[in-house]
This record gives C-alpha cells, sequence and structure tokens, in this order.
C-alpha cells in the first residue's frame, strides 16, 4: 500500500457494526483499517501511523471491572479521535467525565435534537434527526472541556466534543444505514475534523498492486485457482498484469456448477490465458465420492480433499512454481473479538479455492486482502473484466452439492441447473438481479403427488431461496410480490422436467443460514 496514503485506524471493541464503519469511510474513498483491541499496542499504532482513530461500540459496559481499556498512548497523539458508543463511554470514563448504568436499554430509532453548530454536524439543516441506538449504558457527567453537541429525546446526551483536542463522541451509530445523515458525519469527521487530503484510489491501488507483484514474484512461477467467482478471477486478472507470462490458472470443475458455467468460464479464461489455463475435468471423480452420501459436513469434506488432491496433481506438472494466488478479501482477513463464549462454534467446513493446500509449501499471495467486495468489482471493471462475470452472485466452494439435500445424483444436479437458471434468468430479465446478494434454487429429498394436464406427477419440490444482505454475515430474506411468485413458480414446474411444487424460503440468516447444509 502506498505509504503516504492516509489512513484511519478503527479500533474494534466487539460491535457487529465495526466493518460498517470502515465500509462508510471506504465509500467516501479513505484508506482504513480494523484491528481488535486486544492486539492494540503503541508500537503497532507508531507503525501505522494513522491520521485519525475511531473506537467502535462494543457490548460490554465500561463499569464492569475487566472491560476493554484504552491503549495508553492513543490520547497523547493529539491525533483526532472519534468515539462511538462503548467508544464514547471509554473516553468519558478515561478522561474522567461519569458513566451510569441504565435499567432500560435504548435499542432502534430515536431522535436527537442537534444543541450546538458542531462540525461534526456540519451541512446537517435540520435541529432534529434520526439516529440508531444500541445502548444501555450512558453519560451522566462529560468529561472537562467537552461540551454537549447534541441530546436525545429521551434526554440522553447523544454526542460531546473537544473540539481543541480533537475528540468526538457520539453514542449513536453514524456507521448505521438507519442513521440520517450518517455518512455525512463520518464525512465531516474525516474531512472537517481530521483534514484528509489523498483519497484511496482503485487506480492507484492497481498500479501500485502491479509493482508490488512484480518485485515479489519476479521469475519465479505462480498458479491461482480458479472457480469462476469474482474474486479468483480478479485476482487472476491482477496477476496476469504483473506477471503474465509466470501465471498458470488451474480450474478444478467438479461438475457441480451452475448451468453452461463450466464453458462460460472456460471460454474466458482460455482466451485470456491460452495453454496456460488448465482445466481439470473431475465431475465423474466427485460423483464417485459423493455416491450415497447424504451427511452436510462429510460432503463439504470429501469435495474439499478431492479439490485439493486435484489441484496439487495439476500443480506438480508445473515447474518452478514458487507462489500460489488467493482471492481473500478483507472482509476474511479481519479478526473479529469472540466476545461471547469464546471461539465461535464451527458451523460449516467452508471450502473455497481460497483454503488451498498448506503442505504444497508455496508462499500465499494475496492481492486483494485489503479490499471488501464491492473494491473488487471496481478493481474487476477498470482491468475490463465481462460486467456479467463481476457482479454474479456470490457461490460457494462446494457448488450444487450443497443445494441438494441427501443423496445427490446427475439426475438431481441436472434439475436443479435447470430450475436454478429459469429462476436466475427471471431475476435478470425483471432487473432486480443486482438488489439481491443472493438467489438460487434448492432441490428438496421429497417428492410430492401432483396434476398436471390432467395426468397424476409424482416429483421433486425446490426451494427458492433469495436473500438481501451486506457481506453475508446476516441475511434478511427478499420479499417477492404475489404476481412475481405465481410467474416463477408457473416457469420452474412448466419448464423442468422433475419438478412440480416449488415452496419460497423465508428464512433471515440467524437463524437460519443461507446454504441449505
Ligand atoms: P452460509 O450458508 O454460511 O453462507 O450462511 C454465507 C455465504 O458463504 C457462502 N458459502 C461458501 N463460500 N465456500 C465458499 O467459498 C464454502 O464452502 C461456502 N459455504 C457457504 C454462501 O454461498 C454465502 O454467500
Amino acid at each position: 500500500m502506498d505509504k503516504k496514503l492516509e489512513n484511519i485506524l478503527i479500533i474494534d471493541y466487539g460491535s457487529q457494526y465495526t466493518q460498517l464503519i470502515a465500509r462508510r469511510i471506504r465509500e467516501l474513498e479513505v484508506f482504513c483499517s480494523i484491528y481488535p483491541y486486544n492486539k492494540i499496542t503503541n508500537k503497532l499504532i507508531t507503525e501505522l501511523n494513522p491520521s485519525a482513530i475511531i473506537l467502535s461500540g462494543g457490548p460490554k459496559s465500561v463499569l464492569d471491572k475487566n472491560s476493554p481499556k484504552l491503549t495508553s498512548n492513543i490520547l497523547n497523539l493529539q491525533k483526532p479521535i472519534l468515539g462511538i458508543c462503548y467508544g464514547m463511554q471509554l473516553l468519558t470514563k478515561t478522561l474522567s467525565g461519569k458513566v451510569k448504568r441504565s435499567t432500560k436499554r435504548e435499542y432502534g430509532y430515536t431522535l436527537i435534537n442537534i444543541k450546538k453548530k458542531s462540525l461534526i454536524f456540519k451541512g446537517i439543516k435540520k435541529n432534529k434527526i434520526k439516529v440508531w441506538m444500541s445502548h444501555g449504558d450512558n453519560i451522566k457527567k462529560i468529561p472537562n472541556s467537552f461540551s454537549i453537541s447534541s441530546i436525545s429525546d429521551n434526554n440522553i446526551i447523544s454526542s460531546i466534543e473537544s473540539k481543541k483536542s480533537k475528540i468526538y463522541c457520539l453514542q449513536f451509530h453514524p456507521e448505521v444505514f438507519h442513521t440520517d445523515n450518517g455518512l455525512k458525519i463520518i464525512y465531516n469527521f474525516l474531512f472537517n475534523i481530521s483534514k484528509i487530503k489523498n483519497k484511496f484510489k482503485i487506480k492507484n491501488f492497481i498500479d501500485d498492486k502491479i509493482l508490488e507483484l512484480k518485485n515479489k514474484i519476479k521469475d519465479k512461477n505462480i498458479i491461482c485457482g480458479i472457480s469462476g467467482g469474482v474474486d479468483s478471477t480478479v485476482t487472476a486478472y491482477l496477476l496476469s498484469k504483473a506477471v503474465n507470462k509466470n501465471l498458470f490458472c488451474i480450474f478444478v470443475d467438479h461438475g457441480l456448477l451452475r448451468k453452461n458455467e463450466s464453458n462460460q468460464v472456460e471460454k474466458i479464461f482460455r482466451e485470456k490465458f491460452g495453454r496456460k489455463f488448465i482445466k481439470i475435468n473431475a465431475s465423474n471423480i466427485f460423483l464417485k465420492k459423493l455416491k450415497n452420501i447424504s451427511d452436510p459436513e462429510q460432503k463439504r469434506i470429501i469435495i474439499g480433499k478431492t479439490f485439493i488432491e486435484l489441484f496439487e496433481k495439476a500443480a506438480k506438472k508445473i515447474s518452478n512454481v514458487h507462489f500460489l494466488g488467493q482471492g481473500t478479501l478483507y472482509p476474511d482477513v479481519i479478526e473479529s473479538i469472540p466476545f461471547f463464549g469464546g471461539p465461535t462454534a464451527k458451523i460449516k467446513s467452508h471450502h473455497n479455492v481460497g483454503g488451498l493446500p498448506k503442505k504444497m509449501k508455496l508462499k500465499v499471495v494475496e492481492p486483494l486482502r485489503e479490499l471488501f467486495k464491492d473494491e473488487v468489482r471496481n478493481v474487476g471493471k477498470k482491468l475490463n473484466i465481462d460486467k456479467h462475470l463481476l457482479l454474479r452472485h456470490p457461490f460457494p466452494g462446494p457448488g450444487l452439492a450443497i443445494r441438494i439435500p441427501g443423496e445427490i445424483n446427475k439426475t438431481k444436479i441436472k434439475i436443479l441447473q435447470e430450475a436454478d437458471f429459469i429462476f436466475v434468468n427471471y431475476l435478470k430479465e425483471k432487473k432486480i438481479y443486482n438488489n439481491i446478494w443472493q438467489a438460487f434454487v434448492v432441490l428438496l429429498p421429497i417428492k410430492s403427488v401432483g396434476v398436471m394436464g390432467d395426468k397424476r406427477t409424482y416429483n421433486y419440490c425446490c426451494s427458492i431461496r433469495a436473500v438481501t444482505s451486506v457481506d453475508g454475515m446476516t441475511a434478511d430474506f427478499y420479499m417477492f410480490t404475489k404476481d412475481q411468485i405465481q410467474e416463477l413458480t408457473g416457469r420452474i414446474i412448466n419448464n423442468v422436467l422433475g419438478i412440480n411444487r416449488v415452496l419460497f424460503d423465508f428464512t433471515s440468516k440467524p437463524p437460519g443460514t443461507i446454504e441449505w447444509e
């Protein structure tokens, strides 16, 4: 990363919204990174040399004995600081103000009254704005030399500041979409208070990365696993800009891709990489290994293992390979704080092209590890990657295997591919595809009786899944209109031999997961 680039340090105290703070800052084209509070040391802060610091919210109370504290030299740095929720209370307590426990939690929308012309509210015309709150404790006494800049309709201090020391505190969450003018408040902190000048430009990012990759890889060879998804595609294109003649792309086709996908991926990559694109047709191998397997975890483990074996075999045939390119993104890198009950319970064994062989002893190269998904799409756009490829919904490594609960066979895969194809094309035709994070069909292991053209049918049911989400960590179901439901159901049943009943999945995540297995 460009050394001159100004950056914002976000210290994470465990809020569910911390990633959103980073997202908003990146939307404003400012570079930022998140570190958990317990990894922050004075040495790290010196190395990062941030232009400003943001303290996130968090689930703890500053009144608890073992609650997270402020890293000692943050206040001595004389950099602008924004404390959000827990961050506000932590600053208040550290600076000898008083925080009190509240019997009632303030959660959701609250109206606040802007009391004072403050830089943090610059450009906001209204005196009363709607904000998103999520807190128990609140401020009883503000620190000396601070002033109150807003108070909520519930009579709670909702923001304070010390203009002189450039410390601004908000009890509400400006990063949450539901806060009126939230982005403007963050803008004010970045540009009017912290005086950020150098924006993070995708074009500069690409130029810097290409140089960095060239210097790193030199005349050695690098292999890159391709899935046809956005992350691995953009990784490969970026690598090819830097070290085209040393790059080999390996695509393992497990036969569990969407309709026509394997051929599309092959066409695009063959054109670009010629003989250095290696495709392994392995659908029969995967089908054989998955025969009679219906347990979701077992399916995932078999697919992951077989994938790695085939990938390694292909890689061994290439000489002088020292590096492995991976499409890791920033959300995969951010360490979150497991406040509740220690390490998070394993829900699923994730498989993707990224999780490749440790024992191959290759150095991992992750050119996108500082970026969020939409930034990766922008890099892809700048690299002239086909728009349809870039805007495609995420697709899981184990593919359709985890969208066919129960045993898998060729017939089921074919039925699912057809139904999924009709569904996804319907969304594109109605121009709603890009409003949805992910949409797919699940083929259920249930047959039911129906009637078509006066004849009895006894066929499979499928379930339609469409969700909206920011990052796939939580998701809400997408609501179709009755007409859409009717039209979609008709199209699937009339065109897919083998399906006679369509169900709609209205489960959010949590408690559901996006995929069924
Ligand atoms: P879940 O089902 O865990 O999915 O709510 C969250 C997101 O992750 C995708 N997913 C995967 N992606 N390898 C991947 O690369 C996997 O093994 C895998 N499993 C789930 C899923 O499609 C959704 O976008």
